[in-house]
C-alpha cells in the first residue's frame, strides 16, 4: 500500500513510517518538501539499521503533491490545524483513499491536561475530519492512546489497544491490518465514528495520571 503521512514530520509521523516502511511505500508529508524529504532520509537510516533491508519504503514530499496517490492517509497534525491542512487536501484524495485521524483535541490548563471540545465547546477531532474530507465513510480514528517515543522505538512491543471509530466495516477492516503490524498493538473496534470522542479523550485522562503518578508512557489496554 502506499500510506501518506501529513505532518509526517513529527513523533507520531516517525513512528508511523518506521513500523509500516517493512512492507509498505510511506510518503512522509510536511508544509516544507525539503524538510520531508529530510525526515525520510533519516527515518530510512533508521530502518535499515534496525531491520536490514525493508520491502518497502520512506520518501517525502509536501502534504498535498502526494494525495492524489496514496491507499491511505494518516493526519497526523495537531487539532488546531485540521480546518487549514484539510481544506488544502479538498478534492485531492482519491475517492478510495481512507483518512486516519490519530488527533487528540487537547489542551493545557492549571487543573492539568483537559479535552478541547467538552471545555470550548468545540467539535471533536473526527467528526472535525470527516466534515472536511467527505465521504465520511473513508475516515477513521485510532491510536489516540499510543505515546509517540514507544511507537519510535522499534525495539520495543507496545503491549497496548488502540481504539477503532469508523463508518464503514470495509475501511475499519483495512486499518485493522494495519494497526496489527505494529507489534503487540491490539485493534479493537469502539464503534461509528460518531464515538471517536470517547477514544479521543482518554489521552488527557492517562497523561493527568502518568503524570501525577510519574508513569513514563503508559498506553490503555482492555482486561
Ligand atoms: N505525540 C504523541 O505521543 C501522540 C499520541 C497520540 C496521538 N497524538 C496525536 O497525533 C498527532 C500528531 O502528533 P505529533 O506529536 O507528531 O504532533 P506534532 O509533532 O506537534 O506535529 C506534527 C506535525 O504537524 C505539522 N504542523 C505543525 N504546525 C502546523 C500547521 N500550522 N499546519 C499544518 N501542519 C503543521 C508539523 O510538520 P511540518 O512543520 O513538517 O509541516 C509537525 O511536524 C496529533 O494530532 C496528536 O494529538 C500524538
Amino acid at each position: 500500500m502506499k500510506i501518506g503521512i501529513a505532518g509526517g514530520t513529527g513523533g507520531m509521523g516517525e513512528g508511523f513510517a518506521l513500523r509500516w516502511c517493512q512492507k509498505h511505500d510511506v510518503i512522509v508529508g510536511s508544509r516544507d518538501a525539503q524538510k520531508a524529504r529530510d525526515a525520510a532520509e533519516n527515518y530510512t537510516r533508521t530502518a535499515k539499521q534496525t531491520y536490514g533491508n525493508i520491502a518497502g519504503s520512506i520518501s517525502g514530499n509536501d502534504n498535498i503533491s502526494f494525495t492524489n496517490d496514496i491507499d491511505v492517509l494518516i493526519l497526523s497534525i495537531p487539532y488546531e490545524f485540521i480546518d487549514d491542512t484539510c481544506g488544502k487536501l479538498t478534492g485531492k484524495l482519491r475517492d478510495d483513499c481512507i483518512v486516519v485521524s490519530p488527533i487528540v483535541p487537547m489542551a493545557r490548563t492549571e487543573a492539568g491536561f483537559v479535552y478541547i471540545p467538552l471545555e470550548q465547546g468545540k467539535e471533536q477531532a473526527a467528526e472535525m475530519v470527516a466534515d472536511k474530507l467527505p465521504p465520511r465513510s473513508r475516515v477513521v480514528s485510532a491510536f489516540h492512546t499510543i505515546s509517540e517515543s514507544k511507537l519510535k522505538n522499534l525495539q520495543q512491543s507496545l503491549d497496548a489497544d488502540t481504539f477503532i471509530c469508523g463508518d464503514d466495516q470495509n475501511v475499519i477492516a483495512k486499518l485493522k491490518n494495519l494497526v496489527d503490524e505494529i507489534s503487540g498493538l491490539r485493534p479493537l473496534y469502539l464503534g461509528p465514528l460518531a464515538l471517536a470522542y470517547q477514544a479521543e479523550i482518554l489521552t488527557p485522562m492517562v497523561l493527568n495520571a502518568a503524570k501525577r503518578n510519574k508513569l513514563k508512557n503508559p498506553g490503555v489496554k482492555l482486561v
